[in-house]
């Protein structure tokens, strides 16, 4: 895969080109501050509310009452908020009300797909910019595309420059059983898997032939020699009245998720099989349809790993406010530890 390939796979490529059968959408420039934002593992996101705690001790007696964290108001507390940015948050507010309040966002190329169980909603759908900061702080996939957006790149040419830009697409109850995978080798569309391939839907293996060809007019009508690449991966969406909608376009290579296929078998050149018949499309000239059938039983959902322990959930929603307390107890009493052993000095 190459870095050329990439780029064009950028929201702000191939949307002015595909406008008319895509999700509306609003794309801004990020500002430096805000990127510095998101990558700052030690800023502590809280919106709206302050959080207060005891900054100093005033004295070093052993009471019983210091065990406990005082939340007071008076001058020796330090208020901890989420940094502001006035001028883009207004901006990002009058995207989101134009595109009707409710917004789905991501980065240049990734959703924070990743990180939606950290949401209070355990969606991706934001109605400000404090829901897309909270998203965007907790996705491995946000911070690849903000660090490491070539790593999978071939060719050792300098990285191209990229301007940082927050997609704010309407929302869309979309269906799972819906959503397609295409992928296109020098303009030929070559496979199609269904993308949730966890789950088996039983309107797939029963109107095969009409997804499959709804999608190959779709592809030829409207995507196919249009796009500025001949290998790219194409996300599409078939509504409950046959009209399909392109979603994503990814580069033809590792970093996007094969599904159904292996990237082994789409760059072999050799023509690929149906999952169903296990036929040759070769000679049929249409692409490989691959979904999951009813003997594949429950499989884990691809993000999973990415969850972590219910605990920190709870502490960093601050849903469980116990638990918050908890944790800043355990907290002081080692940093008390700590500066007790310093008091001691080296043992001789
Ligand atoms: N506008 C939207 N509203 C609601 N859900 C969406 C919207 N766009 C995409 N999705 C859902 O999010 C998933 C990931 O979106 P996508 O744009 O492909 O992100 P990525 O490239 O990071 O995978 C899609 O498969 C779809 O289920
Ligand atoms: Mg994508």
């Amino acid at each position: 895969m190459k870095k050329e390939q990439v780029v064009n796979c950028q929201f702000s490529v191939w949307y002015p080109l595909f406008k008319k059968h895509t999700i509306k959408s609003v794309i801004l420039p990020l500002p430096q501050n805000v990127i510095d934002y998101l990558l700052d593992d030690g800023t502590l996101v809280v919106s709206g509310s302050e959080l207060t705690s005891q900054s100093s001790r005033t004295n070093n007696s052993d009471s019983e009452e210091e065990e406990d964290i005082q939340w007071s108001d008076d001058e020796t507390t330090t208020t901890v908020t989420a940094p502001e940015f006035p001028e883009f948050n207004s901006k990002v507010q009058e995207a989101i009300n134009a595109l009707g309040g409710r917004v789905f966002p991501k980065l240049n190329w990734s959703a924070p797909r990743d990180a939606n169980w950290i949401a209070l909603n355990s969606s991706l759908q934001c109605q400000s910019l404090s829901d897309i900061f909270l998203l965007f702080k907790s996705s491995d996939f946000i911070t690849h595309d903000l660090t490491q957006p070539f790593i999978h790149c071939s060719d050792d040419s300098p990285d191209p420059v990229i301007n940082y830009e927050l997609v704010l697409r309407k929302w869309s109850e979309l269906i799972p059983g819906g959503e397609y995978r295409c992928f296109v080798k020098e303009n030929k569309l070559i496979g199609i898997s269904q993308r949730d391939y966890t789950q088996h839907y039983q309107h797939i293996s029963k109107q095969e032939a009409s997804i499959s060809s709804s999608i190959q007019e779709f592809f030829r009508d409207h995507i196919q020699y249009q796009f500025p690449d001949e290998d790219f991966v194409l996300d599409v969406y078939r509504d409950s009245r046959g009209r399909v909608w392109l979603i994503d376009l990814n580069p033809f290579g590792e970093v996007t998720d094969s599904l159904l296929f292996t990237w082994e078998e789409l760059t072999s050149g050799n023509s690929l099989t149906d999952n169903q018949t296990g036929e040759d499309t070769a000679l049929q000239e249409c692409p490989a349809f691959r979904y999951t059938t009813s003997e594949v039983t429950v499989q884990p959902s691809p993000c999973l790993s990415y969850r972590i322990p219910r605990d920190f959930l709870d502490l960093s929603t601050g849903e469980d406010a116990y638990k918050l307390i908890d944790f800043l107890k355990l907290k002081k009493g080692q940093q008390e530890e700590e500066s007790d052993e310093e008091d001691a000095g080296p043992q001789s």
